[in-house]
């Protein structure tokens, strides 16, 4: 494995790729900076920030790269949402997919992500708030969406360390 790339907009997935190239011992660089410094066709991780299921970046990085595993950052519990960010970005079966959960915080965001945000604070908020029966992890959600959160760990990433040491890349 050559490098760790990543994109990310309010630095979530910026610190699972720091995280993720100390413990691997890898470089690790922006999708821009990557640019000049890996290789084109060189094997790569790829971290992005999910957006609307779909993974910022990926394609731009699929072009470049031989990209070996996916690590992709959302406001979901670490773990889930794994089959629908496959099929929204149409990733190879034998690619394996790391979602991680980063955090949250409006006050971050800028522009249309931040328009878009607000929206779904409104709409998704009001429907949990409402919810009688919340499970902690809907619990959770409400708060960061409420208050902000960030749970980026160095436990979220066991499965992908667990992979990279079966050394199937
Ligand atoms: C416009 C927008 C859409 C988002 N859509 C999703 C989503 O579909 N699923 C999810 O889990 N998180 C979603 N998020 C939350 C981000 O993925 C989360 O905040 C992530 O930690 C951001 O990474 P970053 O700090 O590297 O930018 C969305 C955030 C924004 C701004």
């Amino acid at each position: 494995m050559e490098a760790i790339v990543y994109t990310s907009n309010t630095g979530t997935t910026k610190e699972y790729a720091k995280l993720l190239g100390k413990k691997l011992s890898l470089p690790v660089y922006s999708i821009d900076e990557a640019k000049g410094k890996v290789e084109f066709g060189s094997k790569i991780i790829y971290l992005g920030w999910i957006m609307a299921s779909g993974i910022k970046g990926y394609k731009k990085a699929l072009k470049d790269y031989d990209i070996r595993a996916i690590g992709a950052v959302g406001m979901g519990k670490t773990g889930t949402q794994e089959r629908e960010v496959r099929t929204k970005n149409s990733i190879p079966a034998l690619t394996p997919v790391f979602t991680l959960q980063g955090g949250f915080d409006i006050k971050k965001l800028h522009g249309i992500y931040k328009l878009m945000m607000k929206i779904m604070v409104k709409i998704a908020g009001k429907g949990l708030s409402n919810k009688q029966d919340r499970t902690e992890e809907e619990d959770q959600m409400l708060d960061m969406m409420l208050n902000g959160g960030k749970y980026v760990s160095e436990k979220n990433l066991e499965s992908f360390l667990d992979w990279y040491e079966r050394g199937e890349e």
